[in-house]
């Protein structure tokens, strides 16, 4: 295939999971590429790719040349390939927001998802985590991303966020139809995804009203009560709109990407089943073991940047307002910075993936998707000894998400060794 036919906005080309050949070659050949339009390309307008590691990092350090809000003055922006509007999405949601604000509203956040925050979550996750196993363990097989995969970090960011344990299905249907292209192409709406929006929209404003007038000391209750100071040092609250796309982002970061890293995870493990010998034989190698997951899942597959102004990145003039999009998925797989990047190795060393994305707006998340996968690994390692895939891993259509749809999976549990997985 020669480099004119790659089409990065043909979410076919995503159906068997990330492209690594394209990237490999990418890499190789055009590490800063331009990708001119398609028939699928959204907006009609091309974009630079940046498959390598060591460009993705310079690029996303830069903030003030590649901006996750907008090239200035444009009317649209943000952090998909396809413009979003500046001012209603972009601007507005956190991921595309530019400092200074970002950083003020990023401050806000920043507590409750510390390592030492978490810390006091944990024994409650480990709860939710047994009870999710046992509910499949006796059965024999599963659809591991259903019932397993989705279920904590859905769990996790509904405790997070103060939302009732029973809503958490309605948001994850409502998250799953706006985020994937199922029923259409990319850039574009249909009447299930607006429907879905507006009703996340509607849950979201009279969630936001609730914790304003009750409190709490929840993420959602400490935005919609908090303030951030104003370019004067004064005290200002969220605006309406920022609360809720701030609710939005939650739930979309929060539930659709470690889902997958769960998911392709296990999946990695099946495939490798001496390195899950290795994890149940070593505990040492558990905290290794999640950087690897994360590096060999990359759930989130690129985030778009807008050039400010003109710059030349690998020999390649980037001008001023053009669209670039780095694919976090091919820097954790650049042969420059990985020895042997294809091998799945829990012990791997050091281990410097950019799954979580790099500097200014590095995940907010990661502590808390990092004890989610470990959580379960261990959870896991305490109640099977062997699991299979049964069948093929079935995704959604995108190409921004890993997009795991369904993972069915067989197994055999064991009996009495629960308590020395736990407690090493
Ligand atoms: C394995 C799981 C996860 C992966 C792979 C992941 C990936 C990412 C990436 C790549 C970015 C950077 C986006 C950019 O540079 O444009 C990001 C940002 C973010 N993530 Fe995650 N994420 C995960 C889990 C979570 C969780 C559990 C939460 C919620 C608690 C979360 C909340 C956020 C937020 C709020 C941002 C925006 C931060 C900012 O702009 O300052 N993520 N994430």
């Amino acid at each position: 295939m020669s480099l004119e036919d790659v089409d990065l906005t043909d979410l076919d080309l995503f159906a068997g999971g990330f492209p690594h050949d394209v990237f490999t070659r990418l890499r190789r050949e055009a590490p800063v590429w331009w990708h001119e339009p398609t028939s699928h390309t959204p907006d009609g307008v091309g974009f630079w790719v940046v498959s390598r590691h060591a460009e993705m990092q310079a690029m996303a350090s830069d903030t003030a040349t590649f901006s996750s809000e907008r090239a200035p003055d444009a009317a649209g922006g943000g952090t998909l390939i396809e413009d979003l509007p500046y001012g209603f999405a972009a601007g507005v949601l956190l991921n595309m927001m530019d400092d200074p604000r970002h950083h003020r509203v990023r401050r806000l956040v920043t507590p409750a998802v510390t390592p030492r925050a978490l810390g006091l979550l944990e024994p409650d996750l480990r709860t939710r985590t047994a009870a999710i196993l046992d509910a499949v363990a006796s059965r024999g097989r599963c659809d591991f991303l259903v019932e397993v995969a989705v279920e904590l970090p859905l769990q996790a960011i509904a405790m997070l966020m103060g939302i009732p344990d029973e809503d958490r299905h309605d948001l994850m249907a409502w998250t799953n139809t706006t985020l994937t292209y199922d029923d259409r192409e990319l850039g574009s709406r249909s009447p299930a995804s607006e429907q879905a929006a507006a009703a996340m929209a509607a849950y979201g404003t009279a969630l936001i009203d609730r914790k304003r007038a009750e409190g709490g000391d929840d993420v959602v209750a400490t935005m919609a009560r908090g303030s951030i100071e104003d370019q004067k040092g004064r005290a200002e609250a969220l605006s309406d709109l920022e609360l809720l796309m701030f609710f939005n982002l939650l739930i979309a970061a929060g539930s659709e990407t470690t889902r997958n890293a769960i998911a392709l995870g296990m999946a990695a493990l099946i495939e490798h089943p001496e390195q899950w010998d290795l994890l149940r034989r070593d505990p040492s190698v558990r905290d290794s073991a999640v950087e690897e997951i994360l590096r060999w899942s990359s759930p989130t597959l690129y985030n778009r940047r807008t050039a400010t102004r003109d710059v030349v990145v690998a020999g390649k003039r980037i001008n001023a307002g053009d669209k670039v999009t780095l694919w976090w998925a091919s820097a954790n797989r650049d042969e420059a910075v990985f020895e042997e990047p294809f091998r799945f190795d829990l012990r791997r060393s050091p281990n410097p993936h950019l799954a979580f994305g790099y500097r200014s707006h590095f995940c907010l998340g990661a502590s808390l998707a990092r004890l989610e996968i470990r959580i379960m690994l261990e959870e896991l390692l305490a109640r099977f000894d062997h699991l299979s895939l049964d069948g093929p891993i079935e995704r959604f259509r995108t190409n921004k998400h890993a997009g795991v749809k369904h993972m069915f999976v067989t197994f055999e549990p064991h009996v009495g060794r629960s308590a020395e997985f736990r407690a090493q």
